[in-house]
């Protein structure tokens, strides 16, 4: 297994990039523009690299294993994930690997979901659109992470993707880079 921490004190960052058109994509895009500039980050764009579903589950594991944060980033779906990324759970985090009988892969790790909603702050509530606050379609991505004993993180959520403006989306991307940053102090780099 790959020591992510073996050459230095910068703890690798794994971006799982989940876009089914990652060249339409407005909001997520300028969250991926902003990491650019993070050394020891890996943003792979899972639509690119399975575009017929067709999920390696030993290359993704490597790139799991080499990395110390996982940040799941995508586009809200139907009160989830894109169909890829939840495809991807099903064939990576398999018992044995992930989870179960020797599956510590992911222990100790951290996780964050990165995610881009439809609708802005008052849909997500009670009287709003989608009835619910924004926290409710948490726990299934929560609990996903922490079935494979990776620490959870206060999700990074840009609201309203489809009104807010350029800078409204420089200002979610720069603050998106701040808080790795600044997990990466926390984890003495
Ligand atoms: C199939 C599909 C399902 C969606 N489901 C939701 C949803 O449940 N809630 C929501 O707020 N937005 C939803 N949206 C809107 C997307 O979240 C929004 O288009 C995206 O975050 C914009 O990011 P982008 O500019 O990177 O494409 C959905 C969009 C599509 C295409």
């Amino acid at each position: 297994m790959t020591d992510p921490d073996r050459d230095g004190a910068v703890p690798p960052i794994l971006v799982l990039l989940a876009h089914p058109y990652p060249g339409r994509s407005r909001a997520c895009d300028a969250l991926v523009r902003a990491l650019a500039p993070l050394e020891r980050t890996e943003v792979r764009s899972l639509y690119d690299r399975y575009p017929d579903f067709d999920v390696d589950p030993r290359a993704e594991q490597a790139a799991l294993e080499a990395a110390q944060l996982v940040v799941w980033l995508a586009p809200m779906h139907w009160y989830g994930v894109p169909g890829l990324l939840k495809h991807w759970f099903d064939v990576v985090l398999v018992k044995g690997w992930a989870y179960g009988e020797g599956g510590t892969a992911l222990a100790g790790k951290d996780c964050l979901w990165a995610v881009t909603t439809g609708g802005d702050e008052a849909a997500f509530s009670g009287k709003g659109r989608h009835g619910l606050p924004f926290e409710a379609f948490v726990p299934p991505l929560e609990r996903t992470a922490r079935f494979c004993g990776m620490g959870w993180l206060e999700p990074h959520v840009l609201h309203g993707a489809h009104r807010v403006d350029d800078e409204a989306l420089v200002r979610s991307g720069e603050a998106l880079r701040a808080r790795l940053l600044a997990w990466r102090q926390g984890r003495g780099a």
